[in-house]
């Protein structure tokens, strides 16, 4: 038996019937109102019966004024009432089959795209640098502004509780809000949220403190962090080691290990993509030379600390993941894009009828030579990135409306439809909004 099949128990209690995780992925398909509807049952559905250890969902947001992209699902105190038998619906399918389903919980902060929010919050107002896409100048959040966005977190994490998902992971990756207080460059706060890296964990480890004590010690409290954001003086890997060994102490169930924002996608294992050249930093090679992009990273980590480690970005051969787990780099396996090709792609791989997952990222382009990812030209390369992510937006999107993933749409089609799905999404936002 593969070790990938192994049961694996966190540290409450709760069991997980294999190795693998399907990493969140933002499913964009959420009404005007931002409440989860039937194409997440539909879509959870599929996965809940793919032999996957836990599902996480996609972020879903804490505030539906500064949300990730307009089709999210949203979880307000003002509305949550009305969304419930709809969540009841996601969990019962996402939890079938022994399945875990995890709530992503998330708060977009600088990276609210500018057609949601003219001014979205953030630690400090320091804007994102992102060429032909809007995004607001945020403004600096008060302490109170603070405290209210904790206490929504902890509220979203007891109604996925209520509802019937069995865990939640809080985001604090990829450069949204609770990771943009890590971040020295982007936080620039003297209070309590700022300075030292406690100071700046402070969002994040009074968010957990308050879903413990909401959620009981026997529920699954995951976090995903940035092992660094590859950005000269960004948060780094010497603070991610810190703010994973203050999580240490705070006793949480699953440590997810990522890496990039927006303006370094690094997460997408797009290391010549610089979106914001300036402020870039290379990657070290060792990490680029491994199929899984952050596994070094977590060799190291691993020495220091006891929380179960999930690693995402990259796997995708068998062998690759059974010698990270045997090697001890991690006790979980995160896996996304091959899941929106096939959502049946782990199922088949746990009964050997492959040994390697869909990598379609590896040959999308929008066009040969200059036009690729590996053009010199750096809008081309950032048109790639932007076309090659839409391509697994409009997979997840037919997948959710019971259709098979269209392998061989072009990328820059699926951009354009992609743009046109995201501009129906804002209209109706907006008419809900106001
Ligand atoms: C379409 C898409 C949507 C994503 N949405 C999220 C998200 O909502 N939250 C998150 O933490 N990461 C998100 N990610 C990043 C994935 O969780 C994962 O880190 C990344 O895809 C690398 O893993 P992979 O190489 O197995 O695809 C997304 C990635 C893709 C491709």
């Amino acid at each position: 038996m593969s070790i990938l099949e192994e049961k694996f128990v966190l540290p409450c209690g709760q069991i997980l019937k294999n190795r693998i995780c399907k990493a969140a992925m933002t499913e964009r398909i959420a009404d005007g109102n931002n409440y989860a509807n039937h194409f997440h049952t539909s879509l959870y559905e599929k996965w809940a019966d793919g032999n996957i250890g836990i599902l996480l969902t996609g972020n879903v947001q804490v505030d539906k004024r500064y949300l990730e992209s307009a089709g999210n699902v949203a979880i307000e105190k003002s509305s949550y009432k009305e969304q419930i038998p709809l969540l009841k619906n996601w969990a019962e399918v996402g939890t079938r089959n022994n399945t875990q389903l995890w709530m992503q919980i998330s708060h977009a902060g600088r990276q609210t795209p500018g057609e949601l929010s003219i001014e979205p919050l953030a630690p400090s107002n320091v804007g994102l640098k992102i060429p032909g896409v809007k995004y607001g100048k945020p403004r600096a959040m008060s302490t109170e502004e603070i405290k209210d966005t904790i206490e929504r977190f902890v509220f979203v994490g007891k109604i996925a509780k209520d509802t019937g998902f069995t865990g939640i992971q809080i985001h604090s990756a990829h450069g949204y809000l609770i990771s943009e207080f890590l971040s020295p460059d982007i936080n620039l706060r003297t209070d309590e949220f700022g300075g030292s890296i406690k100071n700046r964990s402070r969002p994040l480890m009074s968010i957990i403190e308050g879903c413990r004590n909401e959620l009981g010690n026997d529920f699954p409290i995951s976090v995903k962090i940035n092992s660094a954001d590859f950005q000269k003086g960004g948060f780094s890997s010497e603070d991610s080691i810190a703010v994973a060994k203050m999580l240490n102490k705070a006793g949480i169930d699953l440590l997810e290990i990522s890496g990039g924002t927006y303006e370094q996608p690094r997460l997408l294992g797009l290391d010549n993509v610089s979106i914001n050249p300036d402020r870039s930093e290379i990657r070290k090679e060792s990490t680029i030379a491994r199929e899984a992009y952050f596994l070094s990273y977590t060799e190291e980590l691993k020495k220091l600390i006891d929380i179960p480690l999930m690693v995402t970005g990259g796997f995708r051969s068998k062998v690759a993941m059974e010698a990270a787990i045997n090697k001890k780099a991690c006790e979980i396996i995160g896996i996304g894009r091959p899941l929106c090709v096939d959502p049946f792609s782990v199922k088949d791989l746990l009964e050997g009828k492959i040994n390697q997952l869909p990598a379609a990222e590896k040959t999308l382009s929008i066009g040969p030579g200059w036009l690729s990812l590996k053009s010199p030209f750096r809008l081309i390369q950032a048109l790639n990135a932007f076309s090659i992510q839409s391509w697994f937006y409009i997979q997840i999107k037919r997948i959710s409306e019971g259709l098979n993933p269209d392998l061989l749409i072009n990328p820059f089609k699926a951009f354009r439809i992609d743009g046109k799905n995201n501009k129906k999404s804002i209209n109706n936002y907006k008419k809900f909004n106001g």
